[in-house]
């Protein structure tokens, strides 16, 4: 007789400890004990308040509830366009190459089913963003998983293990800035990856979440596919907008992937929220607006810098963009047992190292892009003082 077990594709994907982090914040916070959340990537701003007053006004318009076309509304896809080109130069033609999707979570689910096989092996750069890893696993593929080395204080870029690996996989898959590193591909690291990608036949997937918070001067090269038939870029309104709550991100790559890449979209999600889409075009007029809220987490990064320049018991390591850093713990205790012990004594919520892999392990992931202005000098001062 058959059993109703649950099936082995999802029973071997292991949740990261968030929840278990989190619920844990939650509950401190109920007992009265001020947490500093510095765990998860959600910004400390919603979107831009003339955004959202200008939005309430079209709420009782009908068409704002219903589905809206499959890879988004014209109006919306056509505004990313125009951004797109405007502060990169990237040309795109939105009826063909550019999809709005429910966040960057759906759309590298998309991007991964257009261009492999069940079986097929995927590249993932390690430490890795778990989310992406679990989609790999659960759509049928083997990880091939590549580590990266530090280098004195930063995450190093492992080229030759890259090269090494490319002709046994189908798919590169990136963060570009990196999360949980925080580090950046320089123009001519990028350059390389997709010639390399292009000779060995392997499809390369970059997700730029944090694409608008670059620093620490030149470094960071965004991707400016010109034709290229395999590479798929995707990003999300979550972070530079403040909208992680309405889920809404975007796709972009040859014709022939977006058009496979529309099936999973319909499958799934149908469409991209649409109250959502009117959001982002009234946010994406608000360009100082967002440059401000970049220069916010810069701030916020040097602080963070500086606290752990002091701090015993952590070691920065670069941040040349996104929202975090993923720090060396000065300790013997495992990453997952170090960051319950630094939320207990110290009430900073951070993630352990080992939820991106291995590679991962004796360090902990502490995100400085959530802090609001009220918690920054407080938080700055606890960090400075940690010590395992
Ligand atoms: C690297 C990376 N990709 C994708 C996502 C998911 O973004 P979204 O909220 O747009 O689904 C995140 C969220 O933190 C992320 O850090």
């Amino acid at each position: 007789m058959r059993s109703f077990e649950p099936s082995d594709r999802m029973k071997k994907i292991d949740l990261p400890p968030i929840a278990h982090i989190m619920a844990k914040v939650r509950k401190m916070r109920s007992e009265g004990r001020r947490v500093f959340s510095m765990a998860q990537a959600v910004p400390w701003y919603a979107p831009p308040e003339k955004a959202i007053r200008n939005l309430s006004e079209k709420l009782y318009d009908t068409e704002l509830h219903g589905y809206g076309p499959d890879p988004g509304l014209s109006s919306s896809r056509r505004a990313v366009a125009d951004d797109l080109r405007q502060r990169r130069g990237i040309d795109l033609d939105w009826e063909g190459q550019l999809h709005l999707t429910c966040g960057a979570s759906q759309a590298f689910l998309g991007a991964l089913l257009a261009c492999t096989e069940v079986g097929d092996r995927v590249m993932v750069i390690e430490p890795y963003y778990f989310d992406h890893v679990f989609a790999i696993l659960f759509s049928g593929m083997e990880l091939v998983s590549v580590p990266m080395e530090t280098q004195n204080d930063r995450w190093a870029f492992p080229k030759s293990a890259i090269e090494r690996n490319l002709d046994r996989v189908s798919a590169l898959v990136l963060v570009n800035p990196g999360n949980p590193t925080g580090s950046a591909l320089s123009e001519p690291e990028l350059s390389w990856l997709c010639e390399a990608t292009r000779d060995s036949g392997t499809f390369l997937i970059i997700d730029e979440t944090y694409e608008r918070f670059n620093f620490e001067g030149a470094n960071y090269a965004p991707a400016k596919p010109n034709g290229d038939p395999h590479v798929m870029v995707f990003g999300s309104f979550s972070k530079s907008l403040g909208m992680a709550g309405w889920r809404l991100g975007y796709l972009f790559g040859p014709n022939a992937l977006m058009e496979q890449a529309l099936k999973v979209q319909d499958s799934v999600v149908i469409c991209p929220p649409t109250p959502a889409q009117h959001l982002l075009e009234e946010a994406l007029r608000e360009q100082q607006w967002i440059d401000g809220m970049v220069q916010g987490v810069l701030k916020r990064l040097h602080a963070c810098r500086e606290a752990m320049d002091q701090s015993p018991g952590l070691d920065w390591r670069a941040a040349e963009g996104g929202f975090f850093t993923l720090a060396k713990a000065n300790t013997g205790l495992y990453s997952l047992d170090a960051c319950l012990d630094l939320l207990e004594r110290y009430g900073i919520a951070a993630i352990p190292g080992s939820a991106f892999g291995p590679t991962g392990e004796g360090h902990l992931r502490v995100s400085f892009g959530c802090l609001s202005d009220d918690e920054l000098e407080d938080a700055m001062e606890t960090l400075a003082g940690v010590e395992f």
